[in-house]
């Protein structure tokens, strides 16, 4: 590294640690420029992103006709509020809930945003049409889940680092072990449950990839049982697991669905709620919005990300390279790797701690190498690079992991 690039760098990351919260603890390295599945640093050095932004960049860095989308947006009419209708708002409502077959839509900015919102749709859906008393419904969730960092949200976590110390919390959510239906059916026995929200795929628990069946099943016990079947796939939707959805593994049709990060291609926050009109329509003007929600430049950005979804088919990119990431990672032969798992261009290896070498220094190691992943949980490394990937850099990226590894031998 050049003393300049390196005075570039350590300066970037003291001014962080200076005047930001230390609310992250980031692999040190700075990043100036991305560009489709790559990113650089201050010095000039490329790396593959095997993060993809917690899977926002789906359609990779600085996608043209995304970026192009939201500076043509962005000059001509950025924000309105929703105390007047605006000329992109409507077009994007029809485009995405035909998309995903869906009546209605209501856009919100962030995950967390979106999350919230299902769960007060729910709520009111509860005292509305199923006829729950009062303040009394519930929404169960599942040990292990991230949905975001609100207070109603970590309140429904069981993660420490998500809700230690920031009690009081927020009433109204039973925790149940994931991937246990008869633990659904059991908890559903309590007639005040307006919702089941899960994420089909566990992201930020490490790729937690449920049984087969376990999604249809808990999707039936909620039909029976009239509770309305969340999903959130904010991390696990638009192709990240080899489907546009990934409930479509199951072939199941939430009554309600949660998206965000790739809605925008990860150049803008951009999230939104699909339901049905029985559903959607429990909520009245006043009762529930955001002064940025379904402005003109994300109603615009939304529609070209969800376009380059289709037109580059990536859900279908993300189902064959993810059956050659697998077969990759499986077949790396290292006493480090305690286990492998994943769907689509979404896995996760789990590392075993070696001559006191953790997933950590495993990532350090591959960014060295020119690869940049994340450990979640301590000893977990998620994989999961944006869709648009060809299987020639997939197979040099796999070449780095397994020469990664195999270096800690
Ligand atoms: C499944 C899931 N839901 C919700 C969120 C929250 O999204 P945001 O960080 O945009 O608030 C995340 C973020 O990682 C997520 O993975």
């Amino acid at each position: 590294m050049t003393l300049q690039a390196k005075t570039l760098a350590q300066k970037a990351i003291e001014l962080e640690d200076k005047y930001g919260a230390h609310n992250y603890h980031p692999l040190p390295v700075v990043l100036a420029k991305g560009e489709g599945v790559y990113v650089w640093d201050t010095e000039g050095k490329k790396y593959f992103d095997f993060l993809s932004a917690y899977s926002a960049l789906n359609q990779g860095h600085n996608h043209p006709k995304i970026v192009g989308t939201l500076i043509e947006q962005a000059q001509q009419l950025s924000l309105t509020s929703r105390a007047f209708y605006n000329d992109a708002l409507g077009k994007y409502e029809k485009y995405i809930t035909s998309y995903f077959g869906y009546d209605k839509v209501l856009p919100m900015n962030t995950g967390a945003e979106a999350v919230e919102t299902a769960i007060k749709l729910a709520r009111k859906w509860a005292y509305e049409k199923k006829g729950i008393a009062e303040n009394q419904a519930k929404i169960i969730v599942c040990e292990g889940n991230f949905h975001g960092r609100t207070i109603s949200i970590v309140s429904a976590s069981t993660d420490p680092d998500s809700y230690g110390g920031f009690g009081p919390y927020t009433p109204g959510f039973v925790k149940i072990p994931y991937n246990n239906a008869e633990a659904l059916k059991i908890a559903l026995q309590d007639k005040t449950v307006a919702g089941f929200m899960v994420e089909p795929i566990q992201g930020e628990a490490g790729v937690n990839v449920p049984d087969a069946g376990y999604l249809a099943a808990c999707a039936e016990l909620c039909k029976q049982n009239n509770v309305l079947f969340i999903a959130d796939e904010v991390q696990t939707g638009l192709g990240r697991t080899g489907k546009l959805l990934a409930c479509e593994h199951e072939n199941i049709r939430p009554d309600v669905v949660i998206l965000g990060k790739a809605l925008s291609g990860g150049v803008y926050p951009v999230s939104a709620v699909l339901a049905d009109d029985e559903i959607m329509l429990c909520i009245k003007p006043g009762e529930h919005g955001s002064t940025y929600g379904g402005n003109p430049i994300a109603a615009k950005v939304a529609i070209a990300a969800l376009e380059v979804l289709k037109d580059e088919k990536l859900a279908e990119n993300s189902a064959r390279l993810g059956e050659i990431l697998g077969k990759e990672l499986r077949s790396i032969k290292s006493e480090m790797i305690k286990l492998v798992r994943g769907k689509g261009l979404f896995y996760a290896i789990v590392i075993s701690p070696k001559n006191g070498k953790t997933a950590w220094d495993v990532c350090l190691k591959l960014a060295e190498n020119g690869l940049l992943a994340k450990p979640t949980h301590g000893d977990i490394i998620r994989f999961a690079p944006p869709l648009i990937i060809t299987e020639e850099q997939l197979k040099e990226c796999t070449a780095i992991i397994r020469n990664t590894i195999e270096s800690f031998e």
